[in-house]
């Protein structure tokens, strides 16, 4: 249902209110100005285990030969290159809004490794530059929260999946436990702006990622928003007792 009310064309940037056309350019400034720490921050900020639920996240996928992925908000490519290494003869574009955060993938070991099966395109998720029904899988990690209206990339998913193809996401969520979640808060808006200033020279940027999170649907309001946009099959599985979640749908 379109919004007509007072909040209409209004959303979130963090913490903060902006209109809907201002939000793309905001996370745009904050992806090219960490883009060349982005892979270095994010094992501070986790203490590696981002690469734990990237791995789980290719377990719970299974890629199998030949399939072709399309991997949304791709960034530097760590979901497409764990894809590639999964599965032999399989094809892959990483698309990305922030082209200094393509450039930052492609600079990478495994962008050479991979380069015969593997595409990096600019492109948005809710406008998608592909045609109906050409991938196998589609997955966006850590890349959902940012988008201005995440109903239409989910619609743009279930378009350019073919019929039998599968969505998968990966993306910080909410942890259910009252205690944890504050010990969890804590350490985030304590910690990670401050780490992102050291690190990057850019503390708004990191004052940005913990307040987004926290701005993101939990995971049945997500879950429930999979199925509207026409998946089936949707499934969830918590990671780190809910810090991140991965989300799981079928377009049959
Ligand atoms: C936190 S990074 C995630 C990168 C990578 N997927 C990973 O897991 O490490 C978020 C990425 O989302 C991209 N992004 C944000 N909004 C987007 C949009 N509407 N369309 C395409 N990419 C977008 C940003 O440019 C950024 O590279």
């Amino acid at each position: 249902m379109t919004d007509t009310g007072p909040n209409a064309g209004r959303t979130h940037f963090g913490n903060r209110e902006v209109g809907e056309d201002e939000k793309a350019g905001l996370v745009h400034g904050v992806f090219s100005s960490v883009a060349s720490r982005y892979d270095l921050m994010n094992d501070l900020m986790s203490g590696g285990v981002h690469r734990l639920w990237k791995d789980a996240m290719m377990d719970w996928l299974a890629p199998r030969p030949g399939q072709r992925l399309l991997d949304v908000a791709g960034g530097t490519g760590d979901i497409a290159f764990r894809f590639l290494r999964r599965a032999p003869a399989a094809t892959a574009v990483v698309c990305d809004m922030t082209e200094d955060m393509l450039t930052e993938g492609r600079r990478r070991a495994d962008a050479e490794a991979f380069a015969d099966r593997l595409d990096w395109v600019v492109g948005d998720a809710m406008a998608l530059p592909f045609p109906d029904a050409s991938f196998d899988t589609y997955t966006i990690s850590f890349g959902i929260r940012n988008v201005t209206r995440i109903p239409e990339a989910l619609s743009e998913a279930f378009r350019i999946l073919k019929p039998g193809g599968r969505l998968m996401v990966l993306e910080f969520s909410r942890v259910p436990n009252d205690m944890m979640r504050a010990a969890y808060d804590a350490y985030s808006f304590a910690v990670i702006p401050r780490m992102g200033q050291a690190v990057t020279g850019d503390r708004d940027s990191y004052q940005y990622l913990v307040e987004s999170i926290r701005q993101f649907p939990d995971q049945d309001t997500f879950a429930a928003m999979i199925r509207a946009a026409g998946f089936d099959q949707v499934k969830y599985r918590n990671l780190s007792m809910g810090i991140a979640a991965l989300h799981s749908g079928w377009k049959l």
